[in-house]
């Protein structure tokens, strides 16, 4: 395997049992595989392998500082790497396998390589809900590390073609299971004495404070750009952004403007020539997450002056959306 990740042949596999023992082969050997969760895909390498991680920063351009979410098939296999208290062990029991991902201490023997959670004494872990995820965590037998599989800073993949989009060449494996279901990333909690939304997600924040009885902290707003304390360096300010500048609670489309719509409300200013993309007509917003990331792409690919963006109610899995939504509109040089 070449140290680096330019100019590799990037295989692609239908989902299905070859692409699982092509997956496991390939992550015991210290290669790296994107393949489908519930939220979004993800690229996946070896948590106890320093090199492949490594490889896995480099593939990315991912900056070493921003830690990974070991993913692990059973709450077994997440008890050898973490501690749990009580919070943490009620909070898996009731959502995982699925779209949660929980920050927690980790063990003093925990396998997972220093490297993959960035020297920090914590370590994020989740138990994926995808079928093909679970099949390749079974077959490979350890924990994986597993990134959004985009280039750093860019948009995350809900298909294998925008995997293939980024990565092609820097990858060895591209497991294909068709869109995803959530698309959007896991919501993060931080089991600490309070536990604290780290990041929305793709669940919602009622259903866990629902479970334990009482409101999550929240993570102090100038935490959030600090990227010496990467509480959750996810919440650096700009990430998830397009190329195209993104302008937010649009009421109307200027001239040159795309439009990433919600619900059935027609906008002035839209006419024939406008690029229009509607997250959910019916002003749903599980749909809306799930075509979230792809109608951005499909946006940014149209070469629109900006692209504008209607609102988007805050509840359920709106939390999540205006989240993405916010840090794609932040300005970049
Ligand atoms: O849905 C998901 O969570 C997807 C799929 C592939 O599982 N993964 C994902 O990973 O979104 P990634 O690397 O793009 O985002 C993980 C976030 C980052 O913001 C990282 O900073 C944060 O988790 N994180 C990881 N370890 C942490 C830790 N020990 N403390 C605080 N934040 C942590
Ligand atoms: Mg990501």
């Amino acid at each position: 395997m070449t140290p680096v990740n330019v100019g590799l042949k990037t295989q692609i596999l239908p989902a299905g049992e070859a692409a699982v023992a092509a997956a496991a082969r390939i992550l015991r050997a210290g290669g790296l595989v994107a393949f489908p969760t519930e939220t979004v895909y993800g690229l996946g390498a070896d948590a106890t392998n320093p090199a492949a991680i490594a490889r896995l920063y480099q593939a990315k351009g991912r900056p070493a500082f921003n830690p990974l979410i070991a993913h692990v098939g059973d709450i077994e296999a997440a008890q050898a790497i973490a501690r749990f208290d009580a919070s943490a062990a009620a909070l898996a029991a009731a959502f995982w396998p699925g779209p949660l991902t929980l920050v927690l201490p980790k063990t003093s023997d925990c396998p997972v390589a220093d490297l993959a959670t960035a020297g920090l004494e914590t370590i994020a872990i989740r138990i994926p809900a995808h079928a093909i995820a679970r099949d390749i965590l079974r077959a490979f037998g350890g924990p994986v590390v597993a990134p959004s599989a985009n280039l750093s800073g860019h948009v995350s993949p809900t298909t294998a073609a925008h995997v293939q989009a980024d990565l092609a060449g820097r990858i060895d494996l591209i497991v294909d299971g068709g869109p995803v279901e959530v698309g959007v990333e896991s919501t993060i909690v931080g089991c600490f004495e309070q536990p604290m939304l780290l990041r929305p997600g793709g669940l919602p924040r009622a259903d866990i404070e629902r479970l334990l009885g009482r409101a999550l902290a929240q993570l102090p707003e100038d935490a959030k750009g600090d990227t010496s304390q990467p509480l959750a360096p996810g919440m650096l300010a700009s990430h998830y952004a397009p190329h195209t500048r993104v302008r937010l609670d649009a009421r109307r489309v200027e001239a040159g403007e795309a439009l990433l719509a919600f619900g059935p409300d027609a906008l002035p200013g839209v006419d024939a020539g406008t690029a229009v993309m509607n997250l959910s007509l019916r002003g749903d917003l599980d749909e809306a997450a799930a075509n979230l990331f792809g109608y951005l792409r499909a946006l940014d690919a149209k070469g629109a002056r900006t692209i504008a963006v209607m609102a988007v109610p805050h509840h359920g899995l709106g939390e999540a959306i205006n989240d993405r939504l916010r840090r794609a509109a932040v300005e970049r040089e």
